[in-house]
């Protein structure tokens, strides 16, 4: 069975007097703290065990919101069955850096990570099952058209579409590029077997002084070991706090996290 890991750490001192109160991802987006929606995404997709990874500034207020994991909602029915596990990350150091610290949790299984300022119209489901039920090995990475690739982990493809090169920040973070080669982001959704704890091992920081996720997506990619999947339905990183009002109101229009019923497929 494979597990989930939540990446909730991080100042987040973009969001200025808000994460002076609490850790960003147990800010309100919508109706929930935003962690619930990695949470309810992870559960949708059959996974059971979640590791929750935060900085050390407010961490308790993660175990007063989510206790062990199973959460009866204010009317009674469960809203979450899960079984949550915590570690602190004392010092920020990049995305892999934290999948890193996540290898005792996962032992052999696969891992489903979950960055947890993303937030999708759709959980995607049926390729993350793919992937935990069907992928022998390797990663998979979740792709979603974007106006802005600069800002995020960008593929590049050759003319018969397959994915040749991975580039965390084409134009800001790496200057070799004057455009993004795409304008796909890789999205806050990751799917790895358990060998991507020795890529991290393998991994040198980047420019900004992280350890990239991007890096280790390119590792299998170069084994030629990476599937990836388009999400359909929006998808937003809630990173300001303009962004928590527009989700809110985005995911009252059309709510989160759907499942698609097998007659819409
Ligand atoms: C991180 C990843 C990037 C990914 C993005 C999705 O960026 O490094 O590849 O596209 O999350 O939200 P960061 O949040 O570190 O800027």
């Amino acid at each position: 069975m494979a597990k989930g890991l939540i990446c909730a750490g991080g100042e987040a001192t973009r969001l200025g007097e808000l994460t002076r109160m609490t850790n960003k991802h147990l800010l309100p987006v919508g109706e929930w703290p935003m962690v619930y929606y990695s949470l309810a995404l992870l559960q949708a997709a059959g996974v059971k065990e979640v590791l929750i990874v935060t900085g050390q500034n407010h961490a308790g207020d993660f175990i007063d919101l989510l206790g062990d994991g199973r959460l009866p909602s204010r009317t009674g029915e469960p809203l979450f069955d899960l079984d949550i596990t915590y570690k602190v990350q004392t010092k920020a150091g990049g995305i892999a850096q934290v999948v890193a610290m996540a290898e005792t949790f996962a032992g052999d299984d696969k891992l489903v990570v979950c960055l947890g300022d993303n937030i999708f119209e759709y959980a995607e489901v049926d390729a993350i099952r793919e992937f935990t039920d069907e992928q022998e090995s390797g990663a998979k990475i979740f792709l979603k058209e974007v106006p802005d690739p600069e800002r995020f982990g960008v593929p590049q493809f050759d003319d018969a579409g397959n994915i040749i090169d991975l580039i965390e920040k084409p134009v800001m973070l790496d200057k070799r590029f004057t455009e993004a080669p795409s304008n796909l982001a890789v999205v806050g959704l990751y799917c790895f077997d358990s060998t991507v704890f020795d890529i991290i091992r393998t991994l040198e920081p980047s420019a900004r002084g992280e350890y990239e996720i991007t890096d280790v997506n390119r590792a299998y990619m170069e084994r030629g070991n990476l599937t990836s999947h388009e999400v359909s339905g929006w998808w937003r990183d809630a990173g300001t706090f303009e962004s928590l009002g527009d989700i809110g109101t985005l995911i009252g229009k059309t709510g989160a996290n759907k499942v698609r019923s097998a007659a819409t497929n």
